[in-house]
């Protein structure tokens, strides 16, 4: 059965390979590049400043740091003497073209159901839309036994090949289903990993795919049925990195400013409804049921200025002119902390990180502004921040549990230690 299946699959792909031949390679490109953003290729593959394309980011994982390559069309450096069929193979299955297994650092597992078509203008893209780059990008050097990359084959045996994975074609294949799983690799942070460092689930038939994750101590929210927000809320948060509730911070702001703000409105949208459409997981709900009530509270108390909370003072004399004294911000400009997601997670590692660290808003076209949320890093002692982080989580409806000094000081010491 598998044989058949492999064996139709290349036929099929022999098929498309001589129609291909002939179309035009223009539009091909095109729809490469497309495909390369719906796909954040750059994401990792370009240093900040560098050459497109070229390779040499650091990537911090438990094994050691795997440094990406240089995929540009470059015959020595790069890519350039790949064949489609072992490009195919590095990108759906990670083997490299010297049939050596690449470490998952690639996110080879969520793109290997991308379809044949678009690893044809993807490849096309690559080797001719793509400047050559003759640097070769830094070299991984990982300790024993991680340097032994034939390691990474029982680990595919073990994590990647989903066994029960059913290629289907692209004409049933709901399209936001397909970019969410595969090019978007949308799981590669938002699904839990599990002691092999492997995603837990890579599509829908469990559910704990998109329940959420961690990455860097930054907690990853759950995507399945977004309670509370619509299709046209998850469109501009992804098409503008902002929308009435959050604003985006952490590692999504890359995908919005790299990838997600490129996508066309039918394919936000088609991603927008997939996962509106995937079941809600068990969520803890830390807005209160009576919401009003208690801001109105809050506010009073705020704007009477007497006997004020530790946390609800610096809150006047730091938050207050941007975020407002009912929490709620200014619609599309400063996000709301008053019910808003970020403040509400249950990890207040996020909530920590920007509070110290400040967050911007990348500049789409949608949305050009740059909005700066300034970090309090140097201003503010790690008690400081806990007991403002607590008033913010507990205040107007919010009603998340509290944030401790040490919770504060193991953020702060995780940043400097990156930032050294
Ligand atoms: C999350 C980070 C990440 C993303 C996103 C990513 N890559 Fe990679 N890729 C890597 C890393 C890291 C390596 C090198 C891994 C190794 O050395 O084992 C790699 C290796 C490769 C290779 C093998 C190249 C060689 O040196 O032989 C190819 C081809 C490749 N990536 C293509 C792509 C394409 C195409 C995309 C977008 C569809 C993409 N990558 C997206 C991290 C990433
Ligand atoms: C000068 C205006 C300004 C001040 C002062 C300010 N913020 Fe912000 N804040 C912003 C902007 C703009 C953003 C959106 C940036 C982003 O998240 O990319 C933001 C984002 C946030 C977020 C993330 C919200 C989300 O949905 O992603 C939190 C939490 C936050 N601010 C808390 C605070 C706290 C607590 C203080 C006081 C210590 C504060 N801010 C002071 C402007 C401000
Ligand atoms: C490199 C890691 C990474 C990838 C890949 C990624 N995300 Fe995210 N995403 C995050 C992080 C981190 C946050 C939390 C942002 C914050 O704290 O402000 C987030 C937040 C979000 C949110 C806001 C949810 C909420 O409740 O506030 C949405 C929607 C979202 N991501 C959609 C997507 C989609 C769709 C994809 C795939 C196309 C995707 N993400 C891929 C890391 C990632």
């Amino acid at each position: 059965m598998k044989t058949t299946l492999r064996y139709l699959a290349a036929m099929t792909l022999l098929a498309l390979g001589q129609s291909a031949a002939h179309a035009d390679d223009a539009a091909l490109i095109k729809q490469g590049e497309y495909l390369a953003r719906a796909g954040d290729c750059t994401a990792c593959h370009t240093l900040k400043g560098g050459e497109e394309f070229a390779g040499g980011l650091a990537i911090h994982s438990p094994m050691g740091i795997i440094y990406s390559t240089n995929i540009t069309p470059d015959p020595e450096a790069g890519i350039g003497q790949y064949s489609e069929q072992e490009f195919a193979d590095a990108v759906r299955k990670g083997v490299r073209r010297d049939g050596k297994h690449l470490y998952p650092a690639m996110p080879y597992p969520d793109y290997r159901g991308i379809t044949d078509n678009d690893i044809h203008a993807l490849y096309v893209y690559f080797m001719k839309g793509v400047k050559p780059v003759a640097a070769k990008a830094t070299a991984t050097d990982l300790m024993f036994p991680f340097n032994q990359r034939w390691g990474m084959a029982f680990w595919n045996f073990a994590f990647a090949e989903d066994k029960d994975y059913h290629p289907v074609t692209p004409a049933d294949l709901d399209r936001g289903k397909y970019l969410v799983e595969t090019l978007g690799h949308c799981g590669s942070c938002h699904t839990p990993r599990g002691i092999g460092m492997q995603e837990k689930a890579l599509n829908d038939s469990s559910d704990t795919y998109l329940s959420g994750g961690e990455l860097n101590g930054w907690p990853v929210p759950a995507l399945r049925g977004m309670p509370g927000w619509s299709v046209k809320d998850i469109t501009d948060y992804l098409a503008t990195g902002r929308n009435d509730f959050a604003a985006v911070g952490g590692e999504m702001t890359g995908v919005v400013e790299h990838s997600m703000q490129h996508m066309s409105d039918p394919d936000l949208q088609a991603i927008a409804g997939y996962l509106k459409s995937l079941p809600a997981g068990p969520q803890v709900n830390y807005h209160r049921q009576d919401a009003d009530k208690a801001t109105q509270q809050t506010v009073d108390t705020l704007t009477q200025g007497q006997n004020l909370s530790a946390g609800q003072l610096l809150y006047m004399n730091n938050c207050e002119a941007c975020h407002w004294t009912d929490g709620k911000g200014a619609k599309g400009i400063f996000p709301r902390l008053n019910g808003g997601d970020v403040v509400l997670e249950e990890n207040p590692n996020a909530l920590i990180n920007i509070i110290l660290q400040g967050a911007e808003t990348p500049s789409t076209p949608k949305a050009p502004s740059v909005l700066t949320m300034p970090g309090f890093s140097h201003r503010l002692s790690n008690k400081q921040v806990a007991d403002l982080a607590t008033f913010v989580r507990s205040g107007w409806g919010n009603n998340a549990p509290p944030v401790t000094e040490k919770d504060v000081r193991k953020v702060r010491e995780a940043q400097e230690a990156e930032q050294k």
